[in-house]
């Protein structure tokens, strides 16, 4: 299956009752597996997990520490854009030139780097004074 499928049929498992918005991600790791992840909703709101998140926490299962291309996809006019905390937690784990593909269910697609989804990121080139 192609990184595409993956994230679409995980989608498919989302547990999102609150906002009736599924979404799936799947993320290519430097090995080459393919992980995947989708949204975990909770009664308490803010305990709810993106899908990104959960491709990221697979991979990391996995020991693997490295992605090089992502791929999220929902139900939504425009294609989904990850939330800013995911983009936070993807940068940690993949270069700025890593391609984020951003997809609706109906095949509309937009691309972005990471750096181009995170600019200024937050670095632990920051934490170099510690
Ligand atoms: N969500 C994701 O899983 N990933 C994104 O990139 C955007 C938002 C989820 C969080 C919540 O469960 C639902 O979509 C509506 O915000």
């Amino acid at each position: 299956m192609t990184l595409k499928d993956k994230a679409l049929s995980v989608r498919e498992n989302a547990y999102a009752p609150y906002s009736n918005f599924k979404v799936g991600a799947a993320i290519t790791a430097a090995n080459g597996e393919i992980f995947v992840g989708c949204n975990v909703e909770n009664v308490a709101y803010p305990e709810g997990t993106c899908a990104e998140a959960g491709a990221i926490a697979a991979m990391v299962a996995a020991g693997q520490s490295r992605l090089t291309k992502v791929f999220v996809v929902a139900d939504a006019p425009l294609p989904v854009s990850p939330c800013g905390g995911c983009r936070q937690k993807l940068i940690e784990f993949g270069d700025g030139d890593v391609q984020v593909t951003m997809a609706t269910i109906n095949g509309v697609e937009k691309n972005m780097t990471l750096a181009e989804l995170m600019p200024g990121a937050f670095t632990e080139q920051h934490l170099e004074n510690t």
